[in-house]
């Protein structure tokens, strides 16, 4: 009997001392690698294999065994979406789920101000970790190339350089809540049109400088921890499993320690998936699995059939290891995590955030006998046309649609600031529901929408059109792209008969794209307001009233008419391809590069947009007029707001190198700086740009390289209005 008491009493010692010895991988003050490592041998195969492909919609496996949490995705880039269900896309109806929408990144980029993307970055990172995500799917970086591109209200614009700018402040926000960014869609998923399979034939040069620096800068700078991967094929490899593109630049030559991530469904050949660089398989259906059967989780690519690989032998065993150690890493990093932040959701601060950014991203495109600003109180009767001055625009436009705790709309803040009696409003047009993958129509019709707008419009002081494109399919949205670079839903006619009606018509457009113009020398004033999220009415009506000064960029170029873009002056192959393949012909000469090499005129330029204030540049100087590759120089200028209204200017450098080996963009911008200035004020600008910046990428060499000899530093306001130049001589 003592026997058995004193055996008991033993064990349960054993067992005690067995639960309080503390794992390392548990251990949070033990480095990551070495928990890492810790947790990784102590994993079955199954287990690790188990981490490597979704097991719902949004999320993947952890290890209940031993403690470590699953991964939780989430949609990005704009706000946290809705809880979905287990294996549905539709709303899960959750209450607790509905979020701040931030302006769209279009937005974000036309503000030209990194420390408004850091911001945005926590301020999302914030929401994201409250509703408990382990990674937001987010930002996205591809390049504006053609205006039809469906998806580019989520991307940062033409430039690589402002691209990269922007999108690493936005990560290390993101990261610093203890969330992971997935800088999205790696790489060349610059159209919707079948983005799925579209072959993309680039030349190193293009990819190197155009398409992948901003890439790089998520990576090496921002530090990214998670990148997804995109629909289409490089070089005859889809993107999700490419070699060139994960294995030897992504892992290889930029040393990225972080998790690929598939695009929804992207993933088409565990081969392929378990060698080219992929680690975290999630879908939709994925192919073969394109009807919804019974739980499809299992036969994912890189679930079963890899686990039946890696006990055949055909894989290699340190290729299951690299992927779990990353999303060991990725768990580590971020909900194992001792010094993980605690988030908050739909703030007043987040607010406060998602306004400033939309105030300094609307962009002035033209104001005529300053049309703009209008006070409260200036006019009697102003009529306000057109179905986004109500319409919800942030449902819609595919995964980055939001369910938002609230979104001011146009017409009720304009109501709240101008009065009731000042206001009257009337439709205008009118587009159909935002249906995912389909096309709807309005009911109403046209005409009578056009003759109750003109009686309004006639019969007021001002007209403010509000219209542009919005987030149904063919609109600024995925799976598709636009059909033609006009707007939309009779928008045009719409115009034309409110300036028969009222020639005071200023035109107002929100929207993620350019688009065309063909009334631009009839109306007074037109402004650029993009998707501005939650705070779209206040931001708006602040810009329009005056108690915010305009300061916005546009981070893309506006065509006079399609043929002038870069692409689409190629044919078809060039853009959208004949469906199998597709021939970026115009190489490196994307958006402005395009326009200013080959002397064709924008409507409105890359970098430009007007103020309620003037500014003056003086002569730009520089430190020295000769350097090295290895150089700094440092350019320097006074600039001064010569108006009567406190404003900020984005003065912008661009460089250009008029003899060349290769072919040169007439110029490339390499350094910008916002400075706010109060009326009358003076400031001296110094800015830093660094020669290697004026290096171009060299194929046969594979690498970099500063050609020596005379560089032009050209100091603008916009890619078109140069106030100054100097020159550099590179030794
Ligand atoms: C989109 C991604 C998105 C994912 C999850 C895909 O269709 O391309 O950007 O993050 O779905 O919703």
């Amino acid at each position: 009997m003592k026997f058995v008491f004193l055996a008991i009493a033993f064990g349960a010692s054993l067992l005690v001392s067995a639960q309080q010895k503390t794992p390392v991988y548990l251990d949070v003050t033990k480095p990551i690698e070495e928990r890492v490592e810790n947790a990784l041998s102590q994993m079955t195969i199954e287990e690790k294999v188990s981490l490597c492909h979704a097991q719902s919609k949004f999320s993947s496996k952890g290890v209940p065994r031993l403690g470590i949490p699953e991964v939780w995705t989430d949609d990005g880039p704009h706000g946290i979406r809705e809880e979905v269900f287990w294996d549905e896309w539709d709303g899960a109806h959750w209450t607790n789920d509905s979020c701040t929408a931030f302006p769209a990144l279009t937005c974000l980029a036309a503000t030209f101000n990194p420390e408004l993307s850091l911001l945005y970055g926590k301020s999302i990172g914030e929401e994201a970790r409250y509703r408990n995500k382990t990674v937001l799917l987010g930002p996205g970086v591809n390049i504006y190339r053609t205006p039809l591109n469906g998806r580019n209200f989520e991307y940062l614009g033409e430039d690589p350089f402002l691209s990269s700018q922007m999108v690493v402040p936005y990560i290390q926000g993101v990261q610093s809540m203890g969330v992971a960014a997935c800088v999205k869609h790696f790489a060349l998923n610059n159209q919707e049109e079948w983005r799925g399979h579209i072959n993309v034939n680039v030349s190193d040069r293009a990819l190197y400088e155009i398409y992948l620096p901003a890439f790089k800068a998520a990576v090496q700078e921002g530090k990214v921890w998670a990148i997804m991967g995109s629909y289409n094929q490089l070089r005859g490899e889809h993107c999700c499993h490419n070699d060139l593109l994960l294995n030897k630049i992504l892992k290889n030559e930029w040393k990225f320690d972080g998790v690929v991530i598939s695009d929804w469904g992207g993933v088409h050949s565990t081969d392929q998936a378990v060698k080219n660089g992929l680690d975290l398989e999630m879908g939709t259906y994925t192919n073969g699995l394109t009807s919804k059967g019974t739980f499809p989780y299992s036969e994912y690519y890189l679930a079963n059939p890899f686990l039946k690989g890696i006990k055949e032998g055909k894989y290699d065993v340190a290729l299951l290891n690299d992927k779990v150690r990353r999303i060991l890493r990725i768990i580590f990093r971020t909900t194992m995590s001792s010094n993980r932040p605690f988030g908050r959701f739909v703030s007043p601060e987040h607010s406060e955030v998602a306004r400033k950014i939309a105030e300094e991203g609307i962009v002035l495109l033209k104001n005529d006998k300053q049309f703009f600003p209008i006070p409260a109180g200036k006019y009697n009767k102003i009529a306000v046309i057109g179905e986004n001055a109500t319409r919800s625009l942030v449902i819609g436009g595919g995964s980055s649609s939001l369910k938002v705790a609230y979104e001011a709309s146009p017409l009720q803040i304009l109501t709240a600031k101008y009065g009731k009696e000042h206001i009257v409003y009337s439709l205008g047009y009118a587009s159909g529901a935002a249906v995912y993958g389909r096309e709807e129509n309005s009911k109403l019709n046209a005409d009578s929408l056009i003759n109750k707008a003109f009686d309004i419009a006639k019969n007021a002081d001002v007209v403010l059109f509000i219209g542009g494109l919005n987030k149904n399919h063919f609109q600024d949205c995925e799976g598709g792209d636009r059909h033609s670079l006009d707007l939309p839903f009779g928008q045009d006619k719409l115009i034309d008969a409110l300036l028969k009606a009222n020639k005071n018509t200023a035109v107002i457009l929100a929207s993620g794209n350019a688009v065309a113009m063909p009334w631009i020398d009839r109306v007074p004033a037109i402004v650029q307001s993009w998707y501005t999220g939650s705070e779209a009415g206040n931001a708006l009506a602040n810009v329009l009233s005056g108690e915010v000064n305009p300061s916005g960029k546009l981070p893309f170029s506006f065509p006079k008419k399609l043929e002038d873009n870069a692409a689409a002056s190629f044919g078809k192959l060039a853009y959208p391809g004949d469906s199998i393949n597709e021939y970026y012909k115009e190489d490196i000469l994307v958006g402005y590069r395009w326009f200013d090499t080959k002397n064709i005129a924008p409507l409105f330029p890359f970098g430009y947009g007007l103020s309620y204030t003037t500014f003056a540049y003086s002569k730009p100087t520089v430190d020295m007029t000769e350097t090295t590759a290895e150089g700094t120089v440092k350019v320097s200028f006074t600039l001064t707001n010569s108006g009567k209204t406190d404003g900020a200017e984005t003065a912008q450098l661009y460089v250009s190198k008029p003899k060349s080996a290769v072919t040169r963009a007439a110029k490339e911008l390499k350094a910008f700086r916002k400075v706010f200035l109060k009326a009358g004020e003076s400031q001296t600008v110094m800015i830093d740009v660094p020669v290697n910046s004026f290096a171009y990428y060299n194929e046969g060499k594979h690498g970099w390289e500063v050609e020596p000899g005379s560089y032009t530093l050209l100091l603008g306001s916009s890619s078109r209005d140069i106030k100054g130049k100097v020159e550099v001589k590179v030794k």
